[in-house]
């Protein structure tokens, strides 16, 4: 098909008023076919259907996880300037376009009360049941290293929950914060900095998709097995830079890709893991940059997970 042929395709796929409302979702952020169906309120077969035509002619990618597929406006192309420059022009104030914004809002609020339920059931048992699958020991370590000796001003934990990683950092900040939505979780990381004297790190309740970056400026931002319970990682990305200092750092610890949907299921999970390539456009497009990545294989040998731990440097930094 000549070039003009292609042209005319994806202005078609473009030119439909759901089409249109879905671009304009996803220009937000990635989203799950099961949400953009609730959001729209239109039958699953025929949003899977308008989501073909986008992904067929370029302007959305489509990434099967488990039993949910996401979709996210493609990052490069023809089909991504044209589906940028047609989003940034939907009217705001549009009816349709303001219903499904707030339904989008109603859906990511019920995603986080769910979340919430499921921390403060298990906010007790938490630093047991983390070690279950994972490598622990080998994280901390090398997430301690990541920060090369340094000692910064100020570090802040996001999803901080029982504050462990408040603790394993504590040589390397003169002031840490850590944030967490859930009091259950808080009153166990107050204990733990009580219990271990480490007064210059305070815990506050607070939702971390929605950050003030008054908190900030940090040099240092630690994102640890949090990640995944967010259906946008990219977008809570791009939140966390906003608490940077230029040319600070992020240190994101999470799952490789993998299959256990009982996660999703049982543990209040939204993503099966996180991809490299996933995170190299996640952070490209907050203003990041990928200066490392390792990878930690499970230690135990029935439904291990590898454990990866990314270090993000802000684009401005000066060296
Ligand atoms: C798996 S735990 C990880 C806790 C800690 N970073 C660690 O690795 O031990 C995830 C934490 O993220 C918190 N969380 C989830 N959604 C949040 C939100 N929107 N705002 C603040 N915290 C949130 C949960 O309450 C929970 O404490």
């Amino acid at each position: 098909m000549s070039g003009l042929g292609k042209l005319v395709n994806v202005l078609k796929a473009a030119g439909e008023d759901t089409r249109l409302r879905l671009l304009a979702l996803l220009a937000d952020g990635d989203h799950s076919v099961k949400d953009l169906t609730e959001i729209l309120d239109q039958s699953q077969p025929r949003v899977s259907r308008h989501l073909k035509l986008l992904a067929d002619a370029g302007l959305v990618q489509r990434h099967a996880e488990g039993a949910w597929a996401y979709y996210r406006l493609a990052p490069e192309g023809q089909g991504a300037d044209l589906a940028r420059w047609l989003t940034s022009r939907v009217d705001p104030n549009d009816p349709d376009r303001r219903r499904d914004r707030a339904r989008q809002e109603e859906a990511r609020a019920e995603q986080q009360a769910l979340a919430a339920d499921y921390f403060a059931k298990v906010a007790d048992s938490w630093d047991l049941l983390k070690t279950l699958h994972v490598p622990e020991a080998a994280v901390e370590a090398a997430v301690l290293e990541e920060l090369g000796g340094r000692r910064v001003d100020l570090l802040i934990d996001l999803g901080t929950g029982t504050g462990r990683m408040l603790e394993v950092l504590a040589p390397a900040y003169d002031r840490g914060i850590g944030l967490d939505s859930s009091r259950e979780m808080l009153a166990v990381a107050r204990s733990r900095l009580a219990a271990g004297s480490i007064a210059h790190a305070q815990v506050r309740l607070g939702d971390i998709a929605s950050l003030d970056p008054a908190i900030g400026p940090a040099d240092v931002v630690v994102i640890h097995q949090v990640l995944h319970y967010f259906d946008d990682p990219g977008r809570m990305l791009a939140q966390a830079r906003r608490l940077l200092k230029p040319g600070g750092e992020i240190l994101i610890v999470d799952f490789a890709p993998h299959d256990l949907e009982f996660l999703r299921t049982e543990h209040a999970h939204r993503r099966l893991g996180l991809s490299r390539e996933q995170m190299k456009d996640w952070a490209a497009s907050a203003g990041l940059d990928v200066l490392s990545m390792r990878e930690f294989p499970s230690d135990t040998k029935d439904r291990g997970l590898t454990v990866c731990l990314w270090h993000l440097g802000d684009r401005s930094r000066t060296d």
